[in-house]
Order: C-alpha cells, then structure tokens, then sequence
C-alpha cells in the first residue's frame, strides 16, 4: 500500500542509490528533486510520483513516453524504477529550472520565447511522429538548459491510436476546443497549446491571475478555444507574430497550422532582430550592431518618447504627444516595428489631435486578437 504521508526528505538515500540534495519542484502528480545517483557519480532531476498499483511496469508509462521521444530538445530520461507505490524516474538535472520560472523571476524578451518556443515544437514534431500527443504544454513544463529549451513532464500523454495513456487528465487552460468538448486528442492539440504558451511568454504572463478570476467566463472560454481572444496581445508585439499565434489558437482545428512543424516554420520566417528588455514601465534597452538602445517615456506638458542609439538620439524614431495615451502608443509601435528590425519612418508622420507632432513608424495601431 503506498504509505501517503511519505515525502522524499533532502539527505535521504533512495534505493540505496539516490542522495536527495533539495527539492527543485512539484507539479500535480509528482515531486522533483536535485539528486546523485551515487554509484555512477551522476547529479540528476528525480521525479517521484505516487501510483495506486506500482506492481507493473505500465505504472511507469509516463517514462516509457519520454525515452521513445528521446529528442534533443526533450528532457533525457537516465531510468526508472517502480517500487514501495512509487514511481522514481531519474532525469537529466536542467539546472535553468523551467520557462515558467523565468516568468516568474523577470521580463522574457521576445526573441528568447519564440525561440523557446521553436524548440519545444521540434519536440512536438518528433513525439508526434512516434504517435505521442503530450497534452500539457505549457511554460512550467519547458525547461531551460544551457541555451537549449527542452520539453518535459511526459505525465499527461496519450497514444490516440492506441489509447495508452498515464491519465485521463490534461492540461485545461490551454486545452483545445475539440479535445474539450469531445475528447478529441491529436497533434492539432498540442499546436494549440504550444501558441497559448506563446502569447503567454510573448505576454509575460507568468499565471493565470485575472483571467480566470472572473464569475467562469473562462470555462466558457475553454468550451469555445477562446482563451487567446480573452488574453489578448500586449500592443507592443509584432504584428507578423501576432498574425502567426492567431493561427495557432485557431478554435477551428481545420484553421490551425496542420502541424508542430509548419508553426515552426511560419516562427522561423519571423526573423526577430532585436532583443528589446523591458525595463520599467517607461523604459526599454536593447544591444544592436554593438550598440546599446534605449527608448523612453519622457513625462511633461507635452508626453514625449525618446530613442537612443548609443548617446545619439534617433530623431526619426522620436515624438512629442498631446497626451500619454499617444505617447504610449507611438511607444509600444516603436518596439514592436524595430523588434522586427524596421527603423525606417512611414513617409508621412502622423500628426496628433493637438498638432504636436509624433514620428510615424510602418505599422498600423496595435489591434487585438479578434
Ligand atoms: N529535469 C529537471 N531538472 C530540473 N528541474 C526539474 C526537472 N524536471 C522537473 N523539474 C522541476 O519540477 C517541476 C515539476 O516537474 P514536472 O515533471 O512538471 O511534474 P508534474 O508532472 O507534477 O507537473 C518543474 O516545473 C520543474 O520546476
Ligand atoms: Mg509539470
């Protein structure tokens, strides 16, 4: 019988085999531990989850799923075991810790999400070819090794043509439409999930805060595929990438990209170019061409944005407002054309309501997924 109070304690030897250093993380099925596997000198991630009948190896799906994924971009798998109501899978030790953490600990720049992103749909392609749909992408679940993202967390898979799967269970939030409404499970799934895990990367929106806070519209939401319409893009994304994750939150699995691939492929053609930090509220830096980069919300009489490229201030880029509102917006259009790597102005500058004249850049106002 697994005993329920048990919890692996940093010191402890498991299995004769493991010395437990600390914990890394918990999910909802298992804890994850920093370990060494003594006899082989080996730090490695130890997951344990806790099983109603650990006397068959089917206990351990879960790790069967990740090796016959084995993928660069998919956290390795070292072994398992099945013993005492447990199952021990022993991992590569990614020392990073996951994308959701680093939403947690600060501002994700664009470029580094997307092509986290790009990686975790390599993944996808492989597990995918192997007939594996992993149902529970998100950022908690791409962990961060030295400048490679990997996938992990093979706890909700399932093989639809089979129908081996851990659980019944999947990831909700960024579930789609027809795997909620009818159970319907297949790659097109997980390309939904993996643009919902974008736009909340692109967002920087480590949780779900308010959007779920409110009388269960959400639920509403989920039944529909419109959880990306109810986040909505921050207006300085690019509208290119906005264009791209609209297609893949498509409620209509028909509309989706058909697969990891081909949503990889559209993210590669997007070529980002510069990798804008936000600082503040007001202030954005960025390195380009050896450059230090900096674009600023001046307040005054007349709100003004600033560009500076080194100590030179980029004068076609600039503008004074006739109110913050405008300002903000000339702002975030800055960001978002120069993240593409446009700095030309559109020909003809936009004047503002009070005549005051504000810079124009080539795109349009930032809209709204709808
Ligand atoms: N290989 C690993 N290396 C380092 N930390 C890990 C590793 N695997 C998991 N973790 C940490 O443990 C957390 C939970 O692991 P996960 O496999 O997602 O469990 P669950 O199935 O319970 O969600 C992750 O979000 C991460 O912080
Ligand atoms: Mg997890």
């Amino acid at each position: 019988m697994p005993d329920h109070t048990y919890r692996v304690q940093p010191g402890e030897m498991l299995l004769n085999k493991f010395e437990v250093i600390r914990p890394l993380g918990h999910g909802h099925f298992g804890e994850v531990h920093h370990v060494i596997n003594r006899p082989v000198g080996r730090p490695a991630a130890l997951k344990t989850i806790e099983v109603t009948d650990p006397t068959t190896h089917r206990a351990a799906i879960e790790a069967q799923a990740q090796n016959l994924c084995s993928h660069d971009h998919v956290v390795k798998i070292h072994g398992a075991d099945v013993i005492n109501g447990f199952v021990l899978i022993e991992m590569e030790f990614i020392e990073g810790g996951s994308l959701g953490d680093r939403l947690m600990q600060g501002f994700v720049p664009l470029i580094d999400g997307v092509q986290a992103v790009k990686e975790v749909l390599f993944a996808l392609e492989h597990a995918h070819t192997r007939g594996i749909v992993h149902r529970d992408v998100k950022p908690a679940n791409i962990m961060l090794a030295q400048n490679k993202a990997k996938l992990s967390d093979f706890g909700t898979i399932i093989q639809p043509h089979t129908g081996i799967r851990v659980t019944d269970l999947f990831y909700q939030f960024h579930a789609a439409p027809e795997a909620v409404n009818s159970g319907e499970f297949s790659p097109l799934g997980d390309v939904f999930a993996a643009g919902l895990t974008l736009l909340r990367v692109a967002n920087n929106m480590p949780g779900w805060g308010t959007v779920i806070d409110d009388a269960g519209a959400w639920e509403t939401d989920l039944r529909n595929g419109t959880m990306a319409r109810r986040i909505g893009f921050k207006p300085y994304l690019p509208r290119a990438l906005k264009t791209i994750l609209r297609k893949a939150c498509d409620p209509d699995p028909a509309r989706r990209y058909a697969s990891a691939a081909a949503f990889r492929e559209a993210l590669e053609r997007l070529r980002l170019a510069r990798r804008w930090v936000r600082v503040s509220d007001n202030e954005w830096i960025c390195e380009s061409t050896g450059r230090i980069e900096a674009v600023r919300y001046v307040n005054g009489r007349h709100p003004a944005v600033e560009f500076f490229s080194g100590s030179r201030r980029q004068l076609d880029l600039c503008g004074t407002f006739g109110t913050e509102r405008e300002a903000r917006e000339h702002m975030d259009r800055v960001i978002a054309e120069t993240t593409m790597g446009h700095t030309a102005p559109s020909r003809r500058p936009r004047s503002n309501r009070n005549g005051t004249q504000g810079a124009g850049v080539s795109v349009a106002m930032a809209d709204d997924i709808s």
